[in-house]
């Protein structure tokens, strides 16, 4: 099957899809219980990431139950500092734990063969995944923003106010330039590598974009952003790129015109009216289903996805969550919106 016949990457490309094609944020992961009983095959969960055999499973798994348009990578932002040795663990029921650095800490000069060989199990995860999908599936290749990954490195893990992270970028933005510098770097090349064999598209995950005014939003999630799309484009031509300015409100628009992102993924907070008019024309679109209808199901969900297909019929759009789905959520309600979403419910 010639790639442009798949419906997430002509919607990419700019064409329209009826229905549209879906895929879902944390489509693998632990709503499913294929997932939990593959997961106990590693008592880590970064060493399941680098077991190209079980990320492997881990991304199939979503797509075989639910037929979707996409499969995307199973593995996780956090490899990137991990592979820069910054001690990143998973500590169940507690999110990431990260050794954290401060401003004055010595950073680690961006080393790519050191890099390339920390996250070779990715490739060839990303490489076996490329022979077995099936014909019209896309494969997305993703790595976090350099802004929502350095959060991670800056506060130690998940925060609740990003307190450090601002304050260093406030005090002293030259010193954290050389931070979000290493990471455009680092972020370029994985993604690069990802590409070459065999990511269609790829997807920035910059989940914590909400927390900066603007001025700060576009100096450090625009031109980050700006910069590694700008890369990927000289080695790797139009290779689609989605981004995901999660929280940015008001600053969805100047995202959508600056970063050089071909589509833009919507939280559930942006209202689709305005959304619909205030994107670039034409411009692909994804989201933006509260991952919370999803867990609650029913009617409510089903009115909700029906009205966001209806605001965007007339641009590209694919379907997706405002963020990803929830651990607790059913499988009977993503199979109940894949059918609704089909015209078939
Ligand atoms: O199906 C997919 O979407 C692909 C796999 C994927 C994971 N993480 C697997 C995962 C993707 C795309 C991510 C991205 C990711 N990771 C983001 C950006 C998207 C978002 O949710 O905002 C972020 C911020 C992370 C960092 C991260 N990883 C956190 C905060 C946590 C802990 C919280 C949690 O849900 O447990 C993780 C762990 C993680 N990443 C799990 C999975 C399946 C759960 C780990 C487990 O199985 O025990």
């Amino acid at each position: 099957m010639n790639q442009t016949g798949k419906p997430l990457l002509r919607t990419l490309m700019g064409s329209r899809h009826s229905p549209p094609p879906i895929w879902l944020m944390r489509q693998a992961g632990r709503h499913l219980s294929e997932y939990r009983a593959l997961r106990e095959k590693s008592s880590d969960f970064l060493n399941f990431c680098y077991s190209p055999e079980l990320a492997v499973e881990a991304t199939m798994q979503p797509v075989r139950r639910y037929r979707l348009d996409a499969a995307i990578l199973f593995s996780d932002i956090l490899v990137i500092p991990d592979a820069f040795g910054q001690g990143v663990r998973f500590v169940t029921g507690e999110g990431p734990k990260l050794d954290a650095i401060a401003d004055g800490d010595p950073l680690p000069a961006f080393d790519a063969d050191k890099l390339h060989d920390h996250l070779s199990p990715v490739y060839e995860t990303v490489a076996r995944l490329a022979d077995e999908l099936p014909d019209m599936v896309g494969l997305i290749g993703f790595a976090g923003a350099p802004w929502t990954v350095a959060t991670y490195m800056v506060e130690g893990g998940s925060s609740r106010d990003y307190q450090k992270i601002r304050s260093w970028a406030y005090q002293n933005p030259d010193s954290f330039q050389i931070l979000i510098d290493l990471l455009v770097d680092a972020t370029a090349a994985y993604l690069g590598r990802q590409i070459s064999h065999g990511a269609e598209a790829v997807q920035l995950f910059d989940s914590w974009a909400g927390v900066l005014p603007p001025v700060e939003f576009e100096r450090w999630v625009i031109q980050p952003t700006a910069e590694i799309v700008r890369r990927l484009r000289i080695e790797h031509g139009d290779i689609p790129v989605i981004g995901f300015p999660r929280g940015a409100g008001a600053q969805y628009p100047v995202y959508a015109e600056q970063a050089g992102v071909d589509c833009i993924s919507l939280d559930q907070t942006v209202p689709l009216d305005w959304a619909a008019k205030s994107l670039p024309q034409g411009m692909a679109v994804q989201g933006n289903l509260d991952n919370l209808l999803l867990l609650a199901g029913g009617e409510a969900m089903a009115d909700a996805a029906r009205a966001i297909i209806a605001a965007f019929s007339d641009r590209p759009h694919i379907f997706n969550l405002g963020h990803g789905i929830l651990p607790e959520t059913p499988p009977e309600h993503v199979e109940r919106l894949c059918a609704v979403v089909r015209g078939e419910d």
